[in-house]
């Protein structure tokens, strides 16, 4: 009775730490990223670094970077006085709900509902430097 009992524990155990796995490794969302970057962010913003002329600041090097301190952009009082480091877990509180996160941004954004294509967007800028 206990063999019975504790070989399906044993499968759950393993597929959860699988999940986990995926999770924590960007690789397999990176065109998933890309695609939901195209349709949702690109518009705004570029990831090429040093274009210039988008309604939203430069995304190339994002991550790591000092929110609203991208030299020549016209940022939001609100923006420039954030001072955070932009990282995966700020960026993805950012675009669940912009106003929210920075109220008095400029970003009009309404925000991406799915934490999935959250996750793989900010996975995605990660790459691009
Ligand atoms: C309709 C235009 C628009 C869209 C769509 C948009 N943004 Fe923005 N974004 C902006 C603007 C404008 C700012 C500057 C905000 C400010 O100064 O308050 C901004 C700022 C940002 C910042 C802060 C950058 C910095 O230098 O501090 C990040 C990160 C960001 N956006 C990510 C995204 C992502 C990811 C998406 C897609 C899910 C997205 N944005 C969609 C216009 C947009």
């Amino acid at each position: 009775m206990f063999t019975a009992l504790r070989l399906p524990l044993m499968g759950l155990l393993s597929f959860t730490l699988a999940q986990a796995a995926v999770a924590a490794d960007c690789a397999p969302v990176q065109q998933h990223g890309a695609e939901v970057f195209a349709n949702e962010c690109g518009v705004c913003h570029s990831v090429t670094k040093g274009a210039v002329g988008m309604m939203g600041p430069n995304l190339a090097g994002v991550v790591g970077r000092k929110s609203g301190s991208l030299e020549g952009f016209n940022y939001s009082q609100a923006m420039r006085s954030k001072n955070i480091d932009w990282q995966a877990e700020n960026i993805e509180q950012l675009i669940t709900q912009p106003q929210a996160y920075v109220p008095g941004t400029y970003m009009p954004y309404m925000g991406l509902a799915s934490a999935e294509d959250r996750q793989a967007v900010v996975c995605y800028l990660k790459e691009q430097h």
